[in-house]
């Protein structure tokens, strides 16, 4: 698997992971029925935005992340970062890989730590990739996701120092 900056041209295998991950409305705060203009828009924002893209050996785009400033000005050194793996590639390593990239990727860009402001409770492969990735859980917001079978479940803020 290759790990590498995302161009223009990737747009369309990043489209095809991202839309049916909004369409579930089980793992992000996003619309379900979000553009594929207003994606593009969150996903290859500009810098200091960066996208990165996951491709099997088969040049197939298997799963993408970004990384951006959690926040501007003076909360600019914390990080934070979104990913999204091919449902059929899930459980394959590539979001362990995409994690490890893009740690790496923050502390040499001289982020001081990372946070991920919403992740489902639910999600648990998501909260078990980044506790394992050294991700502890902050707090819980209860009940500010509304989960399309469980109901309304917590969002946890998740941590590390890099
Ligand atoms: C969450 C997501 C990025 C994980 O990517 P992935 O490629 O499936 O994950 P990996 O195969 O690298 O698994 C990494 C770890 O997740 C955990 N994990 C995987 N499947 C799991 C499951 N069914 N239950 C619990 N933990 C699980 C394990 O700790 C695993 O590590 P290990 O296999 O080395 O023990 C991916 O499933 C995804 O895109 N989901 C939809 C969108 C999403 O939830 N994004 C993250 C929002 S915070």
């Amino acid at each position: 698997m290759l790990i590498r900056d995302a161009t223009n041209d990737d747009w369309p295998g990043i489209w095809s992971i991202f839309r049916p991950i909004a369409a579930a409305g089980e793992t992000y705060c996003l619309p379900t029925d979000i553009s594929e203009e207003a994606a593009r828009a969150i996903w290859l924002a500009p810098s200091p935005s960066r996208a990165v893209v996951a491709l099997d050996d088969d040049g197939a785009t298997v799963g993408t992340a970004r990384m951006y400033p959690n926040q501007m000005g003076p909360g600019a050194h914390v990080a934070s970062a979104s990913f999204m793996v091919a449902e059929d590639r899930s459980g394959a390593g590539v979001g362990r890989a995409l994690g490890d990239h893009v740690l790496a990727r923050a502390r040499s860009a001289g982020f001081h730590a990372m946070q991920f402001n919403a992740v489902v409770e639910t999600n648990r492969r998501a909260v078990e990739l980044w506790r394992s990735l050294g991700f502890e859980i902050l707090a819980t917001i209860p009940e500010a996701f509304a989960h399309p079978s469980a109901g309304y479940v917590g969002l946890h803020v998740m941590y590390r120092r890099l």
